[in-house]
């Protein structure tokens, strides 16, 4: 029988195979994966990690690195390509009465699979589009995009992160990670792996009044660097 591993695993090869032999990019389409993923039966593969027990400390990590950065359990917090509630999990135990959480994907199954897995009055869930955030009206202290910018260009990568910015709060952060590639002019690679020149992205967020602050790097083996950003709107000096 196929599995959702030996699916990924043959999208990815279609798509090397694809660029191979045409020279062109060939787009992995999450929203596709997801329509066919069994998340039933295996819903941590498809956001990465290849085990149960990776998923879960992954889980942990991302919340400390949110707890390292101010968040306390009256947080309101967007999470911007929740995928299937990795971090939602540490924060459905973490976030009190007062705190509040959304998650948003592009992808409708994703989304249907998180609404039922965390039922609290305080927790919601939203599909958006590519570069375009759900309509919300609240005001958020913590906007993560986890492993979202190294899946989007860095054009949709800048929309993104504008529309993000008029969602913050007042003394609010965003997070974001992604792969770098500081050799090349723009960017690199496809949706598998976009790989950016951190100036370029800095370029086309100019005007946006965000300010960008590199909070950690790790190594890729044989693949460069993946960054951890702070993205904050300091206040406007006052006329
Ligand atoms: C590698 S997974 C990471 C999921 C989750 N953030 C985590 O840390 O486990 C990438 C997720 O981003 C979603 N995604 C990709 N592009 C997106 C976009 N433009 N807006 C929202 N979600 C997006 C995908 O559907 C997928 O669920």
């Amino acid at each position: 029988m196929t599995g959702p591993r030996t699916l990924r695993r043959l999208a990815l090869r279609v798509v090397g195979a694809v660029r191979r032999l045409t020279g062109r990019r060939a787009d992995i389409d999450y929203r596709r994966w997801y329509a066919v993923w069994d998340l039933e039966r295996d819903y941590w593969t498809i956001v990465g990690p290849a085990t149960k027990e990776e998923y879960d400390r992954l889980s942990r990590v991302k919340l400390q690195l949110l707890m390292d950065l101010g968040l306390t359990p009256e947080s309101k917090v967007l999470d911007v390509g929740c995928g299937t509630g990795l971090l939602t999990a540490a924060l459905h135990n973490f976030l009190g009465a007062h705190g509040q959480y959304v998650g948003s994907d592009i992808s409708p199954e994703a989304i249907a699979f998180c609404r039922l897995r965390f039922p609290r009055p305080n927790f919601s869930f939203h599909v958006n589009e590519m570069t375009k955030l759900p309509a919300l009206t609240e005001r958020f202290d913590f906007i993560v995009f986890f492993s979202v910018f190294t899946h989007t260009y860095p054009r949709e990568t800048a929309l993104l992160l504008q529309q993000a910015s008029r969602l913050l709060a007042e003394g609010g952060i965003i997070f974001a990670d992604l792969f770098t590639a500081p050799l090349i002019e723009e960017y690199t690679g496809d949706r598998s792996a976009v790989e950016i020149n951190p100036d370029y992205l800095m370029h086309l967020l100019e005007g946006s009044g965000l300010r960008a602050e590199l909070i950690d790097m790790q190594p890729r083996p044989r693949l460069g660097q993946r960054l951890f950003y702070t993205f904050t709107k300091p206040n406007e000096p006052e006329a």
